[in-house]
């Protein structure tokens, strides 16, 4: 235990509703010695304390991930969820009952709309969907990965802290070469390309920042860049890479352990696997092609291999958390959309 036998303390004012209250607060060691730079207001909050809803702030709502988390923040209850897109055309792609809730003008390179749009909206959680993902161009260029990949996560991360706001930051399975396979949280990140090592370096360990590494399919608002996406647009045949493993979740399942396993558990902090069962991509891809009813014939193809698949036992053990089947996992995101 990092700060086991170290004694802290410390005073914070707690609001809630109308009722205000000082608390001190000196510890020694254990639960609360582990989490002392984690306000007390901010465990309360995001554990839905005092029937209060909790504020989320989805950055990056337009991406694949990002309008899957602020959809299903949205309708779920006890969340009050805004969230941040750049361009104002991004709007176009949500209900208008979502559109309100969406901030455009959010460009990460201009740090002062972060830090704006963090001091206006005061969440009790940030979770970034931002990143620059290896299909774009840019993730080759370190002028472009390393400030929103590397550097970002720890600038919200403070912003987070300064604000006393919990923080949710998404990593990648893409940190590992996939030589291996079932890599646990204490295997070395040896990725050879800027976009697993840029992703490394954006890994958050702070008391109020906690990281999942993870892999996700599902839909993107524009576009066929991902898997799914590309799959679905091809027609005739296509090949299913046998002996590609990964262990990755739907977008909308993400954003479900993030509501159901992350929050509940405002102690947890630091870098965390998250990961569905292991599976090949030719079997991912029959699965979905039942799913969506697409016709279409998947050839067998063992020419190329490769496992990043993530062992996410300690966030199992520690949260209860147990993955869906996979064709679960597909029917959920296709239901979802
Ligand atoms: N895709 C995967 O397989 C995968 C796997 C594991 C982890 N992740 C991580 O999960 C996160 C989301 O991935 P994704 O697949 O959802 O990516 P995505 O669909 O490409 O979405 C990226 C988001 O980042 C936004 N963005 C990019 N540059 C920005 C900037 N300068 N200012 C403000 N916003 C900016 C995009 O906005 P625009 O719409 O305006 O471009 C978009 O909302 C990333 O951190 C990624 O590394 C992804």
């Amino acid at each position: 235990m990092k700060w086991a036998n170290a004694e802290c303390s410390w005073s914070e004012k707690i609001t809630l509703g109308n009722a205000s209250v000082v608390l001190h607060v000196r510890c020694t060691s254990g639960f609360l010695g582990n989490v002392r730079n984690v306000r007390i207001s901010s465990i309360l909050r995001a554990s839905c304390g005092g029937g209060q809803s909790v504020k989320v702030l989805v950055l990056g709502a337009s991406g694949m991930l990002g309008n899957a988390t602020f959809r299903l923040f949205r309708e779920s209850d006890g969340y009050e969820v805004i969230g941040t897109v750049r361009h104002e055309r991004s709007k176009q792609y949500f209900a208008a009952s979502h559109q309100l809730a969406l901030v455009s003008g959010v460009d990460v390179e201009n740090i002062d709309s972060l830090t704006r749009v963090i001091g206006d909206t005061k969440p009790d959680l940030v979770i970034n969907c931002i990143g620059l993902v290896k299909q774009l161009a840019e993730a080759d260029d370190p002028l472009a990965a390393i400030p929103i990949n590397s550097l970002l996560p720890h600038r919200i991360a403070r912003l987070c802290a300064v604000a006393d706001a919990r923080f949710v930051h998404m990593s990648t399975d893409c940190v590992f070469s996939g030589a291996k396979g079932m890599y646990s949280e204490s295997d070395q990140s040896d990725a050879k390309d800027l976009y697993g090592r840029s992703k490394f370096l954006g890994e958050v360990d702070y008391p109020n920042a906690i990281t999942l590494r993870t892999s996700i399919i599902g839909h993107e608002l524009e576009g066929a860049r991902s898997l799914v996406g590309w799959f679905l647009s091809q027609s005739g045949s296509v090949r299913g890479f046998k002996r590609a493993v990964f262990s990755g979740m739907p977008t909308v399942e993400i954003a479900r352990l993030i509501r159901d396993h992350v929050i509940p558990n405002p102690h947890l902090h630091g870098l965390y696997h998250v990961s569905a069962d292991p599976i090949n991509k030719y079997d991912l891809l029959g699965l979905v092609a039942d799913a969506y009813g697409k016709q279409i014939k998947i050839e067998s193809d063992e020419s190329f291999a490769i496992d990043r698949s993530l062992d996410s036992s300690r966030f199992r053990s520690l949260t209860g958390f147990q993955p869906k089947s996979w064709a679960e996992l597909v029917r959920s995101m296709r239901d979802f959309g």
